[in-house]
Protein backbone atom coordinates (compact mmCIF):
# COMPACT_ATOMS: atom_id res chain seq x y z
CA UNK A 1 0.00 0.00 0.00
CA UNK A 2 1.03 3.36 -0.59
CA UNK A 3 0.05 6.34 1.85
CA UNK A 4 1.29 9.92 0.77
CA UNK A 5 2.10 12.18 4.18
CA UNK A 6 1.51 15.93 3.53
CA UNK A 7 2.90 18.40 6.37
CA UNK A 8 3.75 21.48 5.96
CA UNK A 9 3.76 23.41 9.67
CA UNK A 10 6.31 22.54 12.92
CA UNK A 11 3.77 20.53 14.74
CA UNK A 12 3.26 18.49 11.82
CA UNK A 13 6.76 17.48 11.50
CA UNK A 14 6.57 16.56 15.56
CA UNK A 15 2.70 14.62 14.66
CA UNK A 16 4.17 12.58 11.66
CA UNK A 17 7.67 11.09 12.96
CA UNK A 18 6.66 8.16 14.77
CA UNK A 19 3.93 7.45 12.63
CA UNK A 20 5.69 7.27 9.48
CA UNK A 21 8.06 4.75 11.44
CA UNK A 22 5.28 2.75 11.68
CA UNK A 23 3.58 2.98 8.70
CA UNK A 24 7.33 2.55 6.75
CA UNK A 25 7.47 -1.17 8.31
CA UNK A 26 4.93 -2.54 6.02
CA UNK A 27 3.80 0.27 3.78
CA UNK A 28 5.47 2.82 1.19
CA UNK A 29 5.47 6.15 2.16
CA UNK A 30 5.92 8.84 0.43
CA UNK A 31 6.35 12.16 2.18
CA UNK A 32 5.46 15.90 0.77
CA UNK A 33 6.32 19.05 2.46
CA UNK A 34 4.42 22.06 1.23
CA UNK A 35 7.12 24.68 2.53
CA UNK A 36 4.24 26.38 4.57
CA UNK A 37 7.46 26.66 7.42
CA UNK A 38 10.82 26.93 5.89
CA UNK A 39 12.81 28.83 8.17
CA UNK A 40 15.53 26.49 9.35
CA UNK A 41 14.61 26.52 13.19
CA UNK A 42 10.34 25.57 12.11
CA UNK A 43 11.36 23.46 9.85
CA UNK A 44 14.84 21.53 9.00
CA UNK A 45 15.82 21.39 12.45
CA UNK A 46 12.63 19.25 13.14
CA UNK A 47 14.13 17.28 10.25
CA UNK A 48 17.04 16.82 11.42
CA UNK A 49 16.95 15.89 15.23
CA UNK A 50 14.31 14.06 15.00
CA UNK A 51 15.41 11.84 12.18
CA UNK A 52 12.65 12.30 9.77
CA UNK A 53 13.31 11.13 6.62
CA UNK A 54 14.14 14.12 4.17
CA UNK A 55 10.65 14.89 2.13
CA UNK A 56 10.16 13.08 -1.52
CA UNK A 57 8.67 16.61 -2.18
CA UNK A 58 9.10 20.10 -0.98
CA UNK A 59 6.26 22.33 -2.74
CA UNK A 60 8.34 25.24 -1.70
CA UNK A 61 5.25 27.42 -1.11
CA UNK A 62 6.13 30.05 1.06
CA UNK A 63 3.80 32.35 3.03
CA UNK A 64 0.97 34.49 1.68
CA UNK A 65 -2.63 35.03 2.26
CA UNK A 66 -4.91 32.06 3.32
CA UNK A 67 -6.57 31.99 -0.19
CA UNK A 68 -3.38 32.02 -1.86
CA UNK A 69 -1.17 29.72 0.46
CA UNK A 70 -4.13 27.23 0.38
CA UNK A 71 -4.98 27.33 -3.50
CA UNK A 72 -0.81 27.15 -4.44
CA UNK A 73 -0.70 24.23 -2.27
CA UNK A 74 -3.56 22.54 -3.42
CA UNK A 75 -2.56 22.72 -7.65
CA UNK A 76 0.82 21.65 -5.98
CA UNK A 77 -0.30 18.99 -4.04
CA UNK A 78 -2.71 17.30 -6.77
CA UNK A 79 -0.16 17.13 -9.38
CA UNK A 80 2.21 15.25 -6.68
CA UNK A 81 -1.27 13.18 -6.26
CA UNK A 82 -1.55 12.15 -9.82
CA UNK A 83 1.92 11.53 -10.35
CA UNK A 84 2.06 9.51 -6.83
CA UNK A 85 -1.37 7.53 -7.21
CA UNK A 86 -1.06 6.62 -3.51
CA UNK A 87 -3.92 4.79 -1.72
CA UNK A 88 -4.49 6.91 0.80
CA UNK A 89 -3.39 11.01 2.17
CA UNK A 90 -2.87 11.29 5.27
CA UNK A 91 -2.90 15.19 6.86
CA UNK A 92 -2.67 15.81 10.67
CA UNK A 93 -3.90 18.67 12.70
CA UNK A 94 -5.35 22.00 11.31
CA UNK A 95 -3.15 24.25 9.29
CA UNK A 96 -3.67 25.16 5.90
CA UNK A 97 -1.82 22.15 4.70
CA UNK A 98 -4.00 20.12 6.05
CA UNK A 99 -6.87 21.45 4.59
CA UNK A 100 -5.12 22.06 0.98
CA UNK A 101 -4.03 18.38 1.75
CA UNK A 102 -7.02 16.66 2.27
CA UNK A 103 -9.53 18.93 -0.57
CA UNK A 104 -7.17 18.11 -3.17
CA UNK A 105 -7.00 14.22 -2.63
CA UNK A 106 -10.46 13.78 -1.89
CA UNK A 107 -12.07 15.64 -5.06
CA UNK A 108 -9.96 13.09 -7.11
CA UNK A 109 -11.31 9.92 -4.95
CA UNK A 110 -8.13 9.72 -3.09
CA UNK A 111 -9.15 8.37 0.69
CA UNK A 112 -7.73 10.82 3.16
CA UNK A 113 -7.01 9.85 6.71
CA UNK A 114 -6.63 12.83 9.61
CA UNK A 115 -4.47 12.44 12.54
CA UNK A 116 -5.84 14.83 15.15
CA UNK A 117 -9.80 15.09 14.09
CA UNK A 118 -12.01 16.53 16.14
CA UNK A 119 -11.43 18.97 18.78
CA UNK A 120 -12.81 22.44 18.74
CA UNK A 121 -12.71 25.84 19.65
CA UNK A 122 -16.48 26.15 18.84
CA UNK A 123 -14.98 29.53 17.25
CA UNK A 124 -14.82 30.30 13.40
CA UNK A 125 -13.07 33.65 13.58
CA UNK A 126 -9.90 31.15 14.35
CA UNK A 127 -8.40 29.84 10.68
CA UNK A 128 -7.37 26.56 12.17
CA UNK A 129 -11.24 25.91 13.16
CA UNK A 130 -12.28 26.15 9.79
CA UNK A 131 -9.40 23.90 8.45
CA UNK A 132 -10.05 21.10 11.36
CA UNK A 133 -14.00 21.04 10.77
CA UNK A 134 -13.72 20.81 6.91
CA UNK A 135 -10.84 18.46 6.83
CA UNK A 136 -12.85 15.87 9.38
CA UNK A 137 -15.67 16.32 7.14
CA UNK A 138 -14.02 15.52 3.90
CA UNK A 139 -12.37 12.42 5.84
CA UNK A 140 -12.66 8.58 5.50
CA UNK A 141 -10.49 7.34 8.38
CA UNK A 142 -10.97 10.03 11.53
CA UNK A 143 -7.78 9.49 14.29
CA UNK A 144 -9.37 11.62 17.36
CA UNK A 145 -6.83 11.94 20.02
CA UNK A 146 -9.25 11.97 22.90
CA UNK A 147 -13.20 10.75 23.85
CA UNK A 148 -14.04 14.94 23.68
CA UNK A 149 -12.77 14.88 19.66
CA UNK A 150 -14.98 11.51 19.10
CA UNK A 151 -18.03 13.21 21.10
CA UNK A 152 -17.21 16.36 18.69
CA UNK A 153 -17.43 14.52 15.79
CA UNK A 154 -20.69 12.07 16.67
CA UNK A 155 -22.45 16.16 17.31
CA UNK A 156 -21.79 17.03 13.67
CA UNK A 157 -23.19 13.53 12.61
CA UNK A 158 -19.54 12.26 12.22
CA UNK A 159 -19.42 8.76 13.44
CA UNK A 160 -17.91 6.65 10.48
CA UNK A 161 -14.45 5.77 10.13
CA UNK A 162 -14.18 7.24 13.65
CA UNK A 163 -11.14 5.79 15.47
CA UNK A 164 -10.17 7.05 19.23
CA UNK A 165 -6.37 6.13 19.13
CA UNK A 166 -5.09 8.35 21.75
CA UNK A 167 -2.88 11.32 20.99
CA UNK A 168 0.04 11.39 18.85
CA UNK A 169 1.60 14.25 20.36
CA UNK A 170 1.71 11.99 23.72
CA UNK A 171 3.52 9.26 21.93
CA UNK A 172 6.02 11.85 20.44
CA UNK A 173 6.69 13.42 24.40
CA UNK A 174 6.93 10.17 25.60
CA UNK A 175 9.84 9.11 23.53
CA UNK A 176 12.06 12.05 22.69
CA UNK A 177 11.78 13.26 26.69
CA UNK A 178 14.08 10.50 27.03
CA UNK A 179 16.23 11.63 24.30
CA UNK A 180 15.69 15.17 24.82
CA UNK A 181 17.49 14.58 28.76
CA UNK A 182 20.72 13.32 27.18
CA UNK A 183 21.06 15.19 24.36
CA UNK A 184 19.42 19.02 24.72
CA UNK A 185 21.98 21.28 26.28
CA UNK A 186 19.34 24.02 26.23
CA UNK A 187 19.55 24.20 30.36
CA UNK A 188 23.11 25.16 30.55
CA UNK A 189 23.13 26.75 27.47
CA UNK A 190 20.72 29.92 29.08
CA UNK A 191 21.66 29.65 32.63
CA UNK A 192 18.55 28.38 33.82
CA UNK A 193 17.58 25.81 37.06
CA UNK A 194 14.70 23.61 37.18
CA UNK A 195 11.67 25.49 38.28
CA UNK A 196 13.61 28.74 37.98
CA UNK A 197 11.80 30.23 35.12
CA UNK A 198 8.48 30.84 33.17
CA UNK A 199 7.90 29.54 29.48
CA UNK A 200 6.07 31.70 27.26
CA UNK A 201 5.16 31.31 23.57
CA UNK A 202 2.32 33.22 21.09
CA UNK A 203 1.91 32.85 17.84
CA UNK A 204 -2.04 32.91 17.21
CA UNK A 205 -3.22 35.20 14.47
CA UNK A 206 -5.45 36.53 17.75
CA UNK A 207 -3.26 37.79 19.63
CA UNK A 208 -0.27 38.73 17.27
CA UNK A 209 -2.23 40.60 14.21
CA UNK A 210 -4.01 43.16 16.83
CA UNK A 211 -1.55 45.60 18.64
CA UNK A 212 -3.40 45.84 21.08
CA UNK A 213 -3.62 41.94 22.52
CA UNK A 214 -0.06 41.72 21.59
CA UNK A 215 1.18 44.75 23.44
CA UNK A 216 -1.14 43.71 26.40
CA UNK A 217 0.89 40.32 26.68
CA UNK A 218 4.25 41.91 26.50
CA UNK A 219 2.99 44.29 28.97
CA UNK A 220 2.18 41.58 31.63
CA UNK A 221 5.77 39.64 30.85
CA UNK A 222 7.26 43.04 31.95
CA UNK A 223 4.79 43.96 34.89
CA UNK A 224 6.45 40.34 36.74
CA UNK A 225 9.90 39.91 38.46
CA UNK A 226 9.90 36.22 37.24
CA UNK A 227 12.50 35.05 34.80
CA UNK A 228 10.34 34.37 31.23
CA UNK A 229 11.90 32.34 28.69
CA UNK A 230 11.00 33.21 25.11
CA UNK A 231 11.21 31.73 21.74
CA UNK A 232 9.73 33.98 19.63
CA UNK A 233 7.61 32.48 16.25
CA UNK A 234 8.61 34.69 13.08
CA UNK A 235 5.33 35.89 13.15
CA UNK A 236 5.10 36.86 16.33
CA UNK A 237 9.03 38.42 16.07
CA UNK A 238 7.53 40.26 12.59
CA UNK A 239 4.19 41.98 14.59
CA UNK A 240 6.43 42.67 17.33
CA UNK A 241 9.30 44.87 15.43
CA UNK A 242 6.19 46.62 13.32
CA UNK A 243 4.72 47.65 16.53
CA UNK A 244 7.60 48.85 18.27
CA UNK A 245 7.60 46.87 21.08
CA UNK A 246 10.37 44.19 19.85
CA UNK A 247 13.27 45.89 21.47
CA UNK A 248 11.91 47.04 24.85
CA UNK A 249 11.12 43.14 25.14
CA UNK A 250 14.13 41.45 24.16
CA UNK A 251 15.83 44.32 26.99
CA UNK A 252 13.95 43.71 29.73
CA UNK A 253 15.76 42.38 32.42
CA UNK A 254 13.67 39.70 33.44
CA UNK A 255 12.97 38.53 29.48
CA UNK A 256 15.46 35.77 28.02
CA UNK A 257 14.03 36.63 24.26
CA UNK A 258 15.46 33.52 21.85
CA UNK A 259 14.94 31.96 18.40
CA UNK A 260 12.84 29.24 18.23
CA UNK A 261 14.26 26.28 19.62
CA UNK A 262 14.14 22.37 18.62
CA UNK A 263 11.73 19.81 19.93
CA UNK A 264 14.41 18.34 22.39
CA UNK A 265 15.44 21.57 23.59
CA UNK A 266 11.27 22.63 23.54
CA UNK A 267 10.12 19.77 25.72
CA UNK A 268 12.98 20.47 27.88
CA UNK A 269 12.40 24.26 28.31
CA UNK A 270 8.09 22.73 29.10
CA UNK A 271 9.52 20.49 31.44
CA UNK A 272 11.70 22.14 33.61
CA UNK A 273 9.36 25.42 33.67
CA UNK A 274 7.86 26.76 36.63
CA UNK A 275 4.67 27.91 34.44
CA UNK A 276 4.01 27.85 30.61
CA UNK A 277 2.22 30.79 29.54
CA UNK A 278 1.26 29.83 25.91
CA UNK A 279 -1.05 30.42 22.88
CA UNK A 280 0.17 26.71 21.25
CA UNK A 281 -2.42 23.65 21.43
CA UNK A 282 0.68 21.48 21.54
CA UNK A 283 2.43 23.38 24.39
CA UNK A 284 -0.59 23.32 26.31
CA UNK A 285 -0.84 19.55 25.81
CA UNK A 286 3.01 18.81 26.92
CA UNK A 287 2.66 21.30 29.61
CA UNK A 288 0.20 18.74 30.92
CA UNK A 289 2.28 16.04 30.10
CA UNK A 290 4.96 17.07 32.20
CA UNK A 291 2.52 18.16 34.75
CA UNK A 292 3.75 21.63 34.68
CA UNK A 293 0.91 24.42 35.21
CA UNK A 294 -0.53 25.93 31.95
CA UNK A 295 -1.79 29.51 31.39
CA UNK A 296 -2.99 30.19 28.52
CA UNK A 297 -3.07 33.12 26.44
CA UNK A 298 -6.62 32.23 24.42
CA UNK A 299 -10.08 32.57 24.77
CA UNK A 300 -10.69 29.06 24.25
CA UNK A 301 -8.83 25.76 23.70
CA UNK A 302 -9.19 22.45 21.74
CA UNK A 303 -7.76 20.61 24.92
CA UNK A 304 -10.35 21.33 27.28
CA UNK A 305 -9.74 18.45 29.46
CA UNK A 306 -6.64 20.18 30.71
CA UNK A 307 -8.79 22.98 31.36
CA UNK A 308 -11.17 20.63 33.25
CA UNK A 309 -8.52 18.95 35.35
CA UNK A 310 -7.59 22.20 36.52
CA UNK A 311 -4.19 22.80 35.04
CA UNK A 312 -4.49 24.72 32.52
CA UNK A 313 -6.60 28.27 33.31
CA UNK A 314 -7.67 30.60 30.10
CA UNK A 315 -6.65 34.27 30.56
CA UNK A 316 -6.28 35.12 26.85
CA UNK A 317 -4.83 38.54 26.42
CA UNK A 318 -5.98 40.30 29.48
CA UNK A 319 -2.44 41.81 31.14
CA UNK A 320 -4.29 41.57 34.85
CA UNK A 321 -5.57 37.92 34.34
CA UNK A 322 -2.39 37.36 33.33
CA UNK A 323 -0.40 38.62 36.09
CA UNK A 324 -3.00 37.20 38.80
CA UNK A 325 -2.04 33.46 36.88
CA UNK A 326 1.42 34.01 36.86
CA UNK A 327 1.36 34.91 40.76
CA UNK A 328 -1.20 32.74 41.74
CA UNK A 329 -2.43 29.74 39.20
CA UNK A 330 -1.36 26.27 40.83
CA UNK A 331 -3.36 23.40 39.90
CA UNK A 332 -6.44 22.19 41.61
CA UNK A 333 -6.72 18.29 40.42
CA UNK A 334 -5.28 15.09 39.83
CA UNK A 335 -4.61 14.40 36.33
CA UNK A 336 -7.14 12.14 34.27
CA UNK A 337 -5.79 9.41 31.61
CA UNK A 338 -7.54 11.53 29.02
CA UNK A 339 -4.32 11.80 25.94
CA UNK A 340 -4.34 7.64 26.00
CA UNK A 341 -1.02 5.80 26.59
CA UNK A 342 1.60 6.90 24.18
CA UNK A 343 0.85 3.91 21.46
CA UNK A 344 -1.37 6.31 18.67
CA UNK A 345 0.88 5.63 16.38
CA UNK A 346 0.89 2.23 15.69
CA UNK A 347 -2.99 2.34 16.16
CA UNK A 348 -2.74 4.08 13.11
CA UNK A 349 -0.55 2.39 11.20
CA UNK A 350 -2.47 -0.61 12.32
CA UNK A 351 -6.50 0.91 11.51
CA UNK A 352 -4.93 1.62 8.15
CA UNK A 353 -3.36 -1.55 6.79
CA UNK A 354 -6.61 -3.66 7.96
CA UNK A 355 -8.52 -1.20 6.48
CA UNK A 356 -6.88 -1.52 3.73
CA UNK A 357 -6.87 -5.85 3.66
CA UNK A 358 -10.88 -5.66 4.71
CA UNK A 359 -11.21 -3.21 1.68
CA UNK A 360 -8.67 -5.79 -0.90
C1 LIG B 1 0.77 28.11 11.18
C2 LIG B 1 -0.63 27.52 11.31
C3 LIG B 1 -0.99 27.36 12.77
C4 LIG B 1 0.07 26.59 13.52
C5 LIG B 1 1.44 27.22 13.29
C6 LIG B 1 2.50 26.36 13.91
C7 LIG B 1 -2.28 28.08 9.56
C8 LIG B 1 -3.42 28.97 9.21
N1 LIG B 1 -1.63 28.40 10.70
O1 LIG B 1 0.73 29.41 11.74
O2 LIG B 1 -2.21 26.64 12.87
O3 LIG B 1 -0.23 26.60 14.89
O4 LIG B 1 1.69 27.31 11.88
O5 LIG B 1 3.65 27.07 14.19
O6 LIG B 1 -1.98 27.16 8.85
N2 LIG B 1 7.12 32.86 8.72
C9 LIG B 1 8.48 32.93 8.62
N3 LIG B 1 9.17 31.79 8.39
C10 LIG B 1 8.58 30.58 8.25
C11 LIG B 1 7.19 30.52 8.34
C12 LIG B 1 6.47 31.66 8.57
O7 LIG B 1 9.08 34.00 8.75
O8 LIG B 1 9.29 29.57 8.06
C13 LIG B 1 6.37 34.10 9.03
C14 LIG B 1 5.89 34.83 7.78
O9 LIG B 1 5.94 36.19 8.04
C15 LIG B 1 4.44 34.39 7.68
C16 LIG B 1 4.05 34.24 9.15
O10 LIG B 1 5.22 33.77 9.80
O11 LIG B 1 3.64 35.30 7.01
C17 LIG B 1 2.92 33.25 9.38
O12 LIG B 1 3.22 31.98 8.83
P1 LIG B 1 2.02 30.96 8.46
O13 LIG B 1 2.59 29.66 8.05
O14 LIG B 1 1.05 31.61 7.55
O15 LIG B 1 1.24 30.80 9.82
P2 LIG B 1 1.80 30.50 11.28
O16 LIG B 1 1.53 31.69 12.11
O17 LIG B 1 3.16 29.95 11.22
N1 LIG C 1 7.98 23.97 19.68
C1 LIG C 1 9.30 23.86 19.30
N2 LIG C 1 10.07 25.00 19.36
C2 LIG C 1 9.59 26.21 19.77
C3 LIG C 1 8.23 26.28 20.16
C4 LIG C 1 7.45 25.15 20.09
O1 LIG C 1 9.76 22.79 18.94
O2 LIG C 1 10.36 27.18 19.79
C5 LIG C 1 7.15 22.76 19.61
C6 LIG C 1 6.36 22.46 20.85
O3 LIG C 1 7.12 21.71 21.77
C7 LIG C 1 5.17 21.70 20.31
C8 LIG C 1 4.97 22.26 18.92
O4 LIG C 1 6.17 22.96 18.60
O5 LIG C 1 5.47 20.32 20.17
C9 LIG C 1 3.83 23.20 18.90
O6 LIG C 1 3.79 23.89 17.70
P1 LIG C 1 3.19 25.34 17.55
O7 LIG C 1 3.11 25.99 18.87
O8 LIG C 1 3.98 26.00 16.50
O9 LIG C 1 1.75 25.06 16.94
P2 LIG C 1 0.37 24.55 17.54
O10 LIG C 1 0.60 23.38 18.41
O11 LIG C 1 -0.25 25.70 18.27
O12 LIG C 1 -0.43 24.23 16.32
Amino acid sequence: MKILTIVGARPQFIKAVLVSKELRKKHKEVLVHTGQHYDRELSEIFFDELGIPEPDYNLGIGSDSHAVQTGKMMIAIEEVLLKEKPDWALVYGDTNSTLAGALAAVKIHIPVAHVEAGPRMFDKNIPEEINRVLTDHICSLLFAPTQTAVDNLKKEGITEGVHLTGDIMLDSFLHFSRVAERKSKILSALGLKRKSYLLATVHRAGNTDNEQDLRSIVDAFLSVDDRIVFPVHPRTEKYLKQYGIYDTLKNAPNMTVIDPVGYLDSIMLTSNARKVLTDSGGLQKEAYFSRVPCITLDETTGWVETVQDGWNTLVASNREKIIEAIKHFQPKGKQRNVFGDGKAAKRMANTLSEFTAYRG
